[in-house]
Order: structure tokens, then C-alpha cells, then sequence
């Protein structure tokens, strides 16, 4: 059994209290490999910005679970080394599909978890849920559940079909699962293609496709129903289309990518919205920089050559997430 406070990380509970009091939310990026985790501790170190590392079951499963727990031990050890004496870094395991996952991650040291129960029927969704959060909270480790089904189709992450949670089963869902914050559906979706073109509008300016607005009528109702409970948007990339175009100019081939406007996740992160989850603009800068790199440079073969502008470009990106969208710049507790 490993203390996650031993290693110098904390659980979401503090953070989330004062991010919603101050009307920014925290920035939940995720994590596969050295380089995105570099890049989101030099930005949260640069920004004084207090962080959420995720680890999805796919990226588990990709660098291996151990790894990628000592990656984040070393994590808390490079931001002090940056010169952040004391940073703010959980630990969050993303989108935990059974009891046993989370328990795993517990055990290991993860200060955060998420049970996403919310494809199964209510009362099994509230079952397993209140069964994560007995076991984590022995251990003072946060537990993140969903309500509500968010779509679009990611390699882990499916559903056929959203549908925006019910603002009448939330004070059930909280009270009787315990959980320190909630996943809601409000209309964002995971992956780089958000919404199919026949729900957007085109905009006559650029000819870019216009996302349907986020159901802030939802998110009202919700917060009406839980004061000051800490609230949490997954699918909130807002797939830049300057990263698409240069993809797309270097071999790619994205077709109708499309995300969250800036500007909507900027107003959730003003309310009880304390969490918001990015990964696709990630991958997305990161691809965006390597096919770059690669087209100009024909002849590299170091991955250090286009791994670094690749890192870089992510570090800028989160930069720009955390100052502009988030507003989580400057809000660690010392330093
Ligand atoms: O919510 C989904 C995250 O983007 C993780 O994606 O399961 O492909 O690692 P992944
Ligand atoms: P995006 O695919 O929009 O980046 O969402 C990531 C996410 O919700 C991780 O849980
Ligand atoms: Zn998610």
C-alpha cells in the first residue's frame, strides 16, 4: 500500500473547495508518456498552477501502470526541481471502469479516482460508486462518479448517444454514493470529432463548422440542486483548428474535427465546473508538431529532434489552457 501523501501529492478536495469559491476550475490533463508529463509540469511549474495528472485504462495498458505511478512520483520531484516548492499535483486515475481498478490504483498510490458507473443502469451506478468511495476514502483518496452519458467514440471511451444528466437525480446520486465531486453531460463529448456536421452550423466567415452550444440550462440546474459541489467536464478539448490545418498540410488527413469553443469552457470554469479534462489537444499539438518537424526535416531520426519541438508545442498549449480557459494561473496555495 503506497501513501500517495509520502510521495508528495494530494487528493482534490482542498483544491476544488477553492477553485469553485474562486471560479476557476483545475486542469485534468492526461498523460501516456515522459514528454506530455514534462510538458504539463513545466506548465503548471511556469503558471503556478495547481494540476491534475490522469491516467485512463488505455494509457495503463500502454506504458504500464507502474511506470506510469513512478513517472508521477517523479513528477512531484521535477516540479520542486523547476523551482515550485510546493506543487499541487494529484494523482487521478480517468474514467476507472470497475471497483477493482480503482482499488488497484489506491493501492498504488493514485491520490484521486474516478468510477464511471454512468453507462449502467441508476441504482448499479450508485452501488458501485458508493463501494470505490468507502474503500478510498479510508485512505483520504477522492473519488470523481458521472452522471449522465457523454458521446463519441475514443478507444476506452464509447457511447452511440449522449444524454444530459437528469438535475433531479443529482442530490440522490451525491448523498447516497458519497462522492467528493460529479461528472456531469452538459453536451461535451471525447475525442477530436465532437459532433457530426449535420448538428453544427457553418460559419460563413471561415467556412468552419459551429458546434451546438454546451446546456448551461443543465449545468444551472444542477448547481440550484448542489451548492458548491465541485462539478467536472470530461470531453473538453476544443480541437484547434490552426493544429488541424497544419496536420492536415503534413500528410494528415482529419476530416470535420471538431471541439468545445474556448469561450463556453471559459464561462463553466466561472462556475461550479472545478474540474475540466483535456487529452485530444494534446494529441493534437503533439502530432501537429511531429508531422511539422518531419516534413522539414526529412533526413531526422533522433526522436529527441521532433519530440522536443512536439514538447514544446503541448507545454504552450496547456499554458495557454491554464492562463486564458481555466484560470487556474496563480492559485497554489504557497509559493
Ligand atoms: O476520456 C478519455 C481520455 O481521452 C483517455 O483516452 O482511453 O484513449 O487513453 P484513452
Ligand atoms: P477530450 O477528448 O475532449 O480531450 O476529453 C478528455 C477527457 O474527458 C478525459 O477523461
Ligand atoms: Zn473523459
Amino acid at each position: 500500500m503506497v501513501d500517495y501523501k509520502k510521495i508528495g501529492l494530494v487528493n482534490t478536495r482542498a483544491m476544488f473547495a477553492k477553485a469553485v469559491d474562486g471560479g476557476y476550475a483545475i486542469p485534468a490533463f492526461n498523460f501516456n508518456n515522459m514528454e506530455q508529463m514534462q510538458a504539463i509540469i513545466m506548465a503548471a511549474v511556469e503558471t503556478k498552477s495547481p494540476v491534475i495528472l490522469q491516467v485512463s485504462k488505455g494509457a495503463r495498458e500502454y506504458a504500464n501502470p507502474t511506470l506510469l505511478r513512478y513517472m508521477a512520483e517523479g513528477a512531484v520531484e521535477y516540479a520542486k526541481e523547476l523551482g515550485c516548492k510546493h506543487p499541487e499535483i494529484v494523482l487521478h486515475l480517468d474514467h476507472g471502469d470497475s471497483f477493482e481498478t480503482c482499488k488497484n490504483c489506491i493501492d498504488m498510490g493514485f491520490s484521486s479516482v474516478m468510477y464511471d458507473g454512468s453507462a449502467l443502469p441508476y441504482e448499479e451506478n450508485i452501488r458501485i460508486s458508493r463501494q470505490v468511495v468507502e474503500y478510498a476514502h479510508k485512505y483520504d483518496v477522492t473519488v470523481e462518479c458521472e452522471l449522465g452519458v457523454l458521446a463519441g467514440v475514443e478507444d476506452e471511451v464509447s457511447a452511440e448517444e449522449s444524454h444530459y444528466t437528469k438535475p433531479e437525480e443529482v442530490i440522490d446520486f451525491a448523498s447516497r454514493t458519497g462522492c467528493d465531486s460529479l461528472a456531469i453531460s452538459i453536451g461535451t463529448s471525447h475525442g477530436a470529432y465532437k459532433f457530426k456536421p449535420e448538428q453544427c452550423t457553418v460559419d460563413p466567415q471561415t467556412g468552419r463548422l459551429v458546434p451546438p452550444p454546451l446546456a448551461f440550462d443543465v449545468l444551472e440546474a444542477v448547481e440550484k440542486k448542489l451548492p458548491g459541489f465541485p462539478i467536472v467536464l470530461h470531453g473538453s478539448s476544443s480541437v484547434p483548428q490552426d493544429e488541424v490545418d497544419t496536420i492536415n498540410a503534413n500528410g494528415g488527413a482529419l476530416k470535420a474535427a471538431v471541439g468545445i469553443p474556448e469561450e463556453q469552457l471559459r464561462k463553466a470554469a466561472k462556475s461550479a465546473v472545478c474540474k475540466i479534462n483535456i487529452d485530444s489537444d494534446s494529441r493534437l499539438a503533439m502530432t501537429a508538431a511531429i508531422r511539422k518537424h518531419m516534413a522539414e526535416h526529412p533526413d531526422h531520426f533522433d526522436p529527441r529532434q521532433y519530440l522536443k519541438p512536439a514538447r514544446e508545442s503541448m507545454k504552450k498549449m496547456y499554458i495557454h489552457k491554464i492562463i486564458n480557459v481555466l484560470g487556474s494561473n496563480n492559485k497554489l496555495q504557497e509559493n
